[in-house]
């Protein structure tokens, strides 16, 4: 018998907690799947959403997967677990930690989920996309990184901040890695159609550029226990809804890249179509000299992390 859409969400921490109160309350599929080790908070969590859907008359029920084998026949799985990033701790830090676990995991979801399209979210973002697509053996197009909607947010945040208006109709475009060095692109950015250099100086635009570079940092200066997760959540269900839905929209996300912007056998965030089928198209922009460097630059710093895994032998024989 045919079933509703069913979303997985592995790790029920905030950031996979907060992907599904925004699913539940927007009814965007029959059913949400936590799964987490802590099983109690997940079944508390679950219940809550529940009854918080019920009250907004949505009809998305919030289960709990006990054992990874209980994640079955999802349409979509975010996975969000991992160590989170504590202050001081760089976003490669984790690397070997949040390896480890995405392995464990992605290989479950293959199993058990073998039809799902895979959303990572956890950090290092680019390169544990590179493990889950490894790992699963999937195709290219089902798994794909949340990290250029949240950094592109942030630049159209920090626009606002600096403008003072413009609110909802800013578009900001960051392409690269989720790091230090991602590529904010103020040259395809607009306000309500309004270039960017028409309204802000360039020493104002290189602070937003800076500003969003480290806008992850900056939050988690302030909360010291963790991670943003109201805007990377909600990022990583704009994903979730695009391809549920079918929309052939267009969203900055992390794909496995296969010649092109002249890179190869790498991960990073690039313009692409979210659709049924996870990401259909790569939409490749025109970038300036100074964009393509600065393009290059992130892509090196992935491959970085990668080749650290493969000299840790991570990927063993397969
Ligand atoms: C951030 C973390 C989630 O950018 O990478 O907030």
């Amino acid at each position: 018998m045919k079933q509703g859409k069913r979303v997985g969400i592995v790790g029920a921490g905030n950031v996979g907690a907060t992907v599904a109160y925004s699913l539940a309350m927007l009814g965007s599929c029959h059913e949400i799947i936590l799964r987490d080790n802590k099983i109690d908070v997940a079944k508390g969590k679950a219940l809550d959403m529940s009854q918080a859907a019920s009250a907004v008359r949505s009809h998305t029920v919030v289960t709990v997967a006990e054992d990874i084998s209980d994640l079955t026949n999802c349409d979509v799985v975010v996975v969000t677990a991992g160590s989170p990033r504590l202050p001081g701790m760089s976003r490669d830090d984790l690397l070997m930690i949040n390896a480890n676990i995405t392995k464990d995991v992605i290989k479950g979801i293959a199993k058990y989920s073998p039809e799902a399209i895979i959303i990572m979210v956890s950090n290092p973002l680019d390169a544990m996309t590179y493990v889950a697509l490894r790992e699963s053996g999937f195709e290219r197009s089902r798994v794909i990184g949340m990290a250029g909607i949240l950094d592109s947010s942030r630049m159209a945040a920090f626009i606002q901040e600096k403008l003072g208006y413009g609110g909802g109709q800013i578009r900001a475009s960051v392409m690269g890695g989720h790091g230090d060095d991602m590529v904010p692109l103020p040259r395809y950015s607009t306000v309500a159609g309004v270039p960017l250099s028409d309204v802000l100086t360039k020493e104002e635009i290189d602070e937003i550029v800076v500003r969003t570079r480290h806008g992850g940092a900056e939050i988690v200066g302030y909360l010291k226990t963790g991670s943003a997760y109201y805007a990377p959540a909600k990022s990583a269900a704009i994903m979730v809804e695009a391809i549920l839905k079918d929309t052939k929209q267009i969203h900055p996300c992390a794909v496995f890249l296969e010649g092109e912007y002249g890179h190869d056998n790498v991960v990073s965030g690039v313009p692409v179509m979210l659709g049924a089928n996870g990401a259909e198209k790569i939409i490749e922009v025109t970038l300036d000299d100074a964009e393509k460097e600065m393009f290059a630059n992130s892509c090196n710093s992935v491959q970085t992390l990668i080749d650290t895994l493969n000299k840790n032998n991570f990927f063993g024989d397969n």
